[in-house]
């Protein structure tokens, strides 16, 4: 009886966590807050130890493109229309497609049978192998993180005595699932559904071989479904978690010979930590202090917590230019210091499987490379998207705060980029600029917090600003002023226009920035942002004024590293980045007067490595990081992390 005791009792717990987040128009993932971390249940598999498939350590076991088998069930609470329901059909039906080009497994036995559980067994409790229910089996379905799964999928379960006596089969095995690497139970209920959220998801049971997630749920948040191509990335980002990227599976990876990265018990578990969670040893999570965080005091420590395992480190060094990255840093927020569920957002941004997703979102090879440490995947990585966030920044960048970043690239008369410190009004923001990857026009979300989140200052480790143009300098307010983005450890950066209709500013599907298109702007898959070298003049019949926003979405091409721009039809070829071209054109009786500010073919057309062939060197297969530029860069790979981090603000790549 104490199992539903609790459980409700979390419910509670949790609803109260979740109403009190902030509300956006943004998807922010709950993974991290949804009380299932010891819901996983590890299952024996009949057929797993035959000698074909047992022990086969190294990429020989890899013998099958995995095979997800979806299960839907809108009956229960039943909230989503059916329209809604045909949405998610179709888009897990692509999500599904989508995995199984990507990943292979060790091939599950078949059928596939799920666990049952015992009656009166906490559900918060993961149980070792397979035993023998010692009062009752469950006549419920199996529970899947909260969710009931069929019983035809369910294996038998045996009654006995407490000294193992009188054994009787109470359920006898149900057909189970032909041909199935995962199961995955798709619902589409509110509960635990924050203003934001899209939908969450959470793995529930492993194979107790190499303890692979063999079922899963996730549920679709009714109220949130929308855009097909939003719900499609956030599908993917949640079945990502079901897959691996969770803090609950770190512990259960194994190596590339199928050994487990972490120790374990002699009952096969990892070790725990003082709340009973299952803890991952430090050759996949690992702690570690960050010795030169700038904030606006001064240089402070600040923990971080690292995913160390090979392939994410090798991707890690490669895309930010730093050979002695020692991890790949996990979002520490919303978390209280225990490794996190998704990428740390100010290093990574926009990588979709950061805790908040926004406009651009890209399942780089950062996300890929992290389903492949878990050792239960290979992956094809030709699907990865090219993340230009971060790309080349050095270890001064991994290693410290963007306050720290932006001070020594200014000191250096270097960009800032991918930050900003443009003050703006969110309300009302009328400077903007382009986002990292010209994918829409944006605006430096560097912000005065306290109208945002009334009176709750930014944490002091996360302030950076001591001034800046059109700062209120009052002691009082400096410790409001930051980005908007709290995962980002409120570093500023071009970012989603806010309070305005989601895609406006969009350059593939939006719309342009206003009615009367006073940037000349054109939106659809071929458009690009590009800056304005000031602001327009816009002469209309007898009526001339000056436009609002200084960058647009437009049409664009490489060709031989050339870029060219088309606006309303006419083209304009760059000679060199940075160089300014004079537009004036009429078009419907309108003049537009102004100047666009080429972008190298690199920053525009950075997957076309047929026509930008500086793109494939940065972001192709045979790209490889550029050597260090100076002589601190290569004595780094000599000393520890305290040398990288006294070491960094010096250490910057050209
Ligand atoms: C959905 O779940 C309910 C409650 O467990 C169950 O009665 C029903 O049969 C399920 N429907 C499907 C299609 O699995
Ligand atoms: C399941 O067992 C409980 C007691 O453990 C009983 O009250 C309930 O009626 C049973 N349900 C079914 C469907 O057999
Ligand atoms: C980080 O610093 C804290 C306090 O300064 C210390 O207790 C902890 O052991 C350090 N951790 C590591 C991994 O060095
Ligand atoms: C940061 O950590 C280093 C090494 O552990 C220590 O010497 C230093 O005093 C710490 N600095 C602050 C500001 O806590
Ligand atoms: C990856 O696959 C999806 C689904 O087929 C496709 O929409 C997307 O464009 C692909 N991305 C890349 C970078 O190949
Ligand atoms: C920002 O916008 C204001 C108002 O339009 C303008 O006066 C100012 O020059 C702009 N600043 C920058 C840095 O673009
Ligand atoms: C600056 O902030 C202080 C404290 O909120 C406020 O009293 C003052 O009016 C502000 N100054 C300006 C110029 O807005
Ligand atoms: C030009 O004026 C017409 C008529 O007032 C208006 O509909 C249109 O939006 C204006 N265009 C621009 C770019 O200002
Ligand atoms: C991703 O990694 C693969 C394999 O290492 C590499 O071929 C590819 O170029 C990488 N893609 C990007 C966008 O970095
Ligand atoms: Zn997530």
């Amino acid at each position: 009886m104490k199992g539903p005791t609790s459980y409700s009792f979390y419910i509670l717990i949790l609803s109260l966590v979740l109403a009190s987040t902030v509300t956006s128009h943004y998807h922010e993932c709950p993974h991290d807050k949804l009380p299932t971390k010891k819901f996983l249940i590890r299952t024996h598999l009949e057929g797993s130890t035959d000698k074909a498939t047992k022990n086969v350590g190294g990429d020989d076991g890899f013998n099958q493109p995995i095979r997800i088998n979806i299960h839907y069930n809108f009956s229960i609470f039943g909230v989503l229309t059916e329209d809604k329901q045909e949405q998610v059909k179709t888009i897990m039906g692509q999500v599904k497609e989508n995995l199984e080009s990507i990943l292979t497994v060790r091939r599950t036995p078949s059928p596939l049978r799920l666990r049952r559980a015992c009656d009166g067994d906490n559900p918060f409790i993961l149980t070792g192998p397979t035993e023998p229910c010692f009062n009752r089996c469950s006549n419920n379905s199996a529970i899947c993180s909260f969710f009931p799964v069929p019983s035809d999928h369910l294996q038998r379960c045996v009654e006995c005595n407490g000294d193992r006596s009188n054994c009787v089969e109470a359920y006898s095995d149900g057909p189970g699932l032909e041909d199935t690497d995962l199961a995955l139970y798709v619902y589409g209920v509110s509960l635990f559904c924050g203003a934001s959220t899209i939908a969450y998801a959470s793995s529930c049971q492993l194979e107790d071989q190499y303890d692979r997630p063999i079922a899963g749920i996730i549920n679709f948040c009714p109220s949130n479904i929308d855009d097909d191509e939003e719900v499609f990335q956030v599908a993917k980002h949640e079945i990502f978690h079901v897959l691996g990227f969770s803090s609950s599976l770190y512990p259960w990876y194994r190596d590339e010979n199928g050994n487990p990265r972490t120790r374990r018990d002699a009952n096969g578990n990892p070790p725990t930590d003082a709340n009973g969670d299952y803890v991952a040893d430090e050759s996949t999570v690992k702690m570690v202090n960050l010795t030169d965080w700038q904030t606006r005091f001064g240089p402070t420590n600040k923990t971080v917590t690292q995913l160390v395992t090979p392939k994410v480190v090798e991707v890690g060094r490669r895309h930010f230019n730093c050979n002695t990255l020692e991890g790949v840093q996990l979002e520490d927020q919303g978390g209280g210091g225990t490794a996190g569920s998704h990428w740390e957002k100010r290093l990574l941004n926009y990588e979709a499987m950061t805790g908040v997703i926004s406009q651009n979102i890209a399942f780089s090879n950062f996300s890929y490379a992290l389903l492949e440490d878990s050792g239960w995947y290979k992956v094809d990585y030709s699907n990865a998207s090219i993340l230009v966030w971060g790309r080349g920044d050095g270890c001064g960048y991994t290693a410290g705060s963007c306050g720290g970043y932006i001070d020594t690239k200014k000191r250096q008369n270097q960009p800032i980029a991918p930050f900003c410190n443009f003050f703006n009004d969110e309300f009302n923001p009328q400077n903007l600029s382009c986002n990292i990857d010209r994918t829409a026009v944006a605006f430096c979300n560097l912000v005065d917090n306290y109208y945002y989140y009334l009176d709750v200052s930014i944490p002091p480790e996360y302030q950076y600003f001591n001034s800046g143009a059109n700062f209120n300098s009052s002691a009082f307010r400096l410790p409001f002023y930051g980005g908007i983005v709290h995962t980002a450890d409120f570093c500023p950066f071009y970012f989603d226009l806010p309070f305005r209709q989601a895609l406006e500013g969009i350059c593939r599907k939006g719309i342009p920035l206003t009615d009367s298109n006073e940037a000349a702007e054109t939106y659809g898959p071929r458009s690009r942002c590009v800056d304005h070298s000031g602001k327009w003049q816009i002469t209309n019949g007898s009526n001339t004024y000056t436009a609002q926003y200084s960058a647009g979405c437009y049409e664009y091409q490489c060709s031989n590293s050339v870029v060219t721009i088309m606006i309303f039809g006419q083209s304009y070829t760059c000679s060199r980045a940075g160089q300014v071209i004079q537009v004036d054109q009429t078009a419907d009786g309108v003049r537009y007067r102004g100047g666009i500010v080429c972008p190298s073919c690199v920053e525009i057309c950075y997957d076309d490595f047929e026509n930008c062939p500086e793109a494939a060197e940065l972001y192709g297969e045979f790209a490889s990081p550029a050597p260090p530029t100076d002589s601190v860069g290569s004595l780094l790979p000599m000393v520890g992390l305290l040398f990288v981090a006294i070491f960094a603000s010096f250490a910057v790549n050209y």
